[in-house]
C-alpha cells in the first residue's frame, strides 16, 4: 500500500484501523432520517437533543486540543477525530431543528474545549486516558439510548444511525487506549482524576442537555 494511502487512512480493501487517521467510520455515508416530532414521544426528543449536545462537545474537545498546540502526535489523533466527530454533529443537526436544541450550547462549546485542552497541556498520556474514558463513557450512553428508542419509538433509520454512531465512539475509545502507551508514574493520578471529572460532567451535561 502506498504512503499516501495510509496516511488518508484508506486502503484497496476499505479504511485501515488507524489511530491516528480515525478510521474506520462507520457513520460515513449514512443520511439523516427525517423525525416526525408530532408522533416521537417527548422522553426520545430528549434523547436526541442530549447526543446533539454531546456531539457538539465532542468536536469542542478536539478544537481545544488542537488549539493547546502541543505534541504533534495528539493533534494528528485530534485533527482526525474532529473530523469524525463533525460528521456525527453534522447528522443530528440535520435531524434537529435549532429550535429542538439545548439552550445553553455556549456553555456546552466551552466545556468541551476546557476538556481537551486542559489535559493536552499536562501532558498526552493524560489526555489520550481521558479521551478514552470519555468515549467509552459514549458507548455506553449510545447503547442505554438505542435500548430505549427501539422499545418507545423504533424508526429503523434513526436506529441505524444511531448504531453506527455508536460503533465509531468505541472505535474512538479503542483508539486513545492504544495510544496512552506506558504513562510515566507521575500523570496517573492526574489521568485518574480527570477521567473521573470528564466522565462525570459528560453524565452530568447530558441529565442538564435533555431537558435545557
Ligand atoms: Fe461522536
Ligand atoms: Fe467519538
Amino acid at each position: 500500500m502506498d504512503a499516501n494511502a495510509v496516511s488518508s487512512g484508506l486502503s484497496m480493501a476499505g479504511p485501515v484501523d488507524d489511530p491516528l487517521s480515525g478510521q474506520p467510520s462507520a457513520a460515513e455515508g449514512v443520511r439523516p432520517p427525517r423525525l416526525d416530532f408530532d408522533r416521537m414521544p417527548a422522553r426520545v426528543l430528549r434523547e436526541l437533543r442530549a447526543s446533539h449536545m454531546g456531539e457538539t462537545v465532542a468536536v469542542r474537545i478536539y478544537d481545544g486540543v488542537v488549539a493547546s498546540g502541543r505534541d504533534g502526535r495528539m493533534t494528528a489523533f485530534a485533527r482526525s477525530h474532529r473530523a469524525v466527530e463533525r460528521n456525527h454533529l453534522r447528522l443530528f443537526e440535520a435531524m434537529l431543528p435549532p429550535d429542538r436544541r439545548s439552550r445553553l450550547m455556549g456553555l456546552w462549546r466551552a466545556g468541551g474545549w476546557l476538556m481537551g485542552w486542559l489535559p493536552a497541556r499536562i501532558h498526552a498520556s493524560v489526555f489520550f486516558a481521558v479521551i478514552g474514558a470519555v468515549e467509552a463513557w459514549v458507548d455506553t450512553h449510545y447503547a442505554r439510548q438505542i435500548a430505549l428508542i427501539r422499545r418507545d419509538h423504533p424508526d429503523p433509520d434513526l436506529l441505524r444511525l444511531l448504531e453506527a454512531i455508536r460503533a465509531d465512539e468505541a472505535t474512538h475509545s479503542d483508539h486513545a487506549h492504544r495510544l496512552e502507551g506506558d504513562p510515566p508514574a507521575w500523570t496517573r493520578p492526574v489521568a485518574r482524576l480527570l477521567c473521573a471529572i470528564a466522565v462525570g460532567a459528560s453524565r452530568l451535561g447530558v441529565a442538564v442537555g435533555k431537558w435545557v
